[in-house]
């Protein structure tokens, strides 16, 4: 079983002090730093990019987990590498190649993941798992921080785990399963007992605006995923 993750999304920091979010926030107890990118075309709203990302990287030894929601996707991959990303997933349908991209993405040193939206069928694993360091299940319809995370995205991270084992059994290789949207200390356990590893949370801990805040919340999230997992 790999180790929990609590990566805070910085959609819901403070954008005018950044840095000094990024540094609070893995003060606070967070292991990554989850870094969401919007176009306006993929998705209905506009955030930062590979600027904004190499500006926060010297602030930070933790994992950089930049979530893709931009078509097209390859042409910044290699752009979000250079900007220290550790971690690039991208959105199914917003590759028009997913293999390619995959490749892309590992050439560039970098672990890659596939994203589905809450509508999105799992099959789109099938004949790129071998490919894939990390999947990402949005319960959420991407574009927003402060949404409700949607119900039926409990039966699909079951049905995701299920896969995972089974690849896990035959070859060895563990992949991460991250969940993304609407996650609260209220509900985390529940999607942790779904099979779940890696959790996004945004308004949940920089809602709380403050060091003290951010500490809290994410000690009653790994608690009640440790009282699961
Ligand atoms: C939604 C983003 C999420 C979002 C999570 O499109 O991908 O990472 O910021 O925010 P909360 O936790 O507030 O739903
Ligand atoms: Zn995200």
């Amino acid at each position: 079983m790999l180790e929990t993750v609590i990566a805070p999304s910085l959609l819901s920091a403070d954008f005018g002090r950044l840095a000094e979010e990024v540094r609070d926030v893995v003060e606070a107890g967070a292991d990554w730093i989850h870094f969401d990118v919007m176009d306006n075309h993929y998705v209905p709203n506009l955030t930062v990019g590979p600027l904004v990302c190499e500006a926060i990287r010297p602030h930070t030894k933790a994992v950089i987990d930049v979530h893709l929601m931009i078509e097209p996707v390859d042409s910044l991959v290699p752009a979000f590498a250079k900007a220290g990303a550790d971690i690039i997933t991208f959105h199914c349908e917003a590759s028009r190649h997913i293999d390619r991209t995959l490749q892309l993405i590992h050439s560039e040193g970098c672990k890659a993941g596939l994203v589905f939206n809450p509508a999105t069928p799992l099959d789109y694993l099938d004949y790129v798992i071998d490919k894939v360091d990390m999947v990402l299940l949005m319960s959420v319809n991407p574009g927003f921080g402060g949404q409700s995370f949607i119900e039926s995205a409990i039966d699909k991270i079951s049905a995701m785990r299920a896969k995972l084992d089974d690849y896990e059994k035959r070859t060895g290789r563990a992949i991460r399963l991250e969940v993304d949207g609407g996650i609260k200390t209220t509900n985390i356990a529940r999607v942790a007992e779904a099979g779940a590893d890696t959790f996004v949370a945004g308004s949940a801990i920089y809602g709380k605006k403050s060091p003290a805040g951010y500490k809290e919340v994410i000690a009653a999230m790994k608690a009640a995923v440790a009282s699961v997992r």
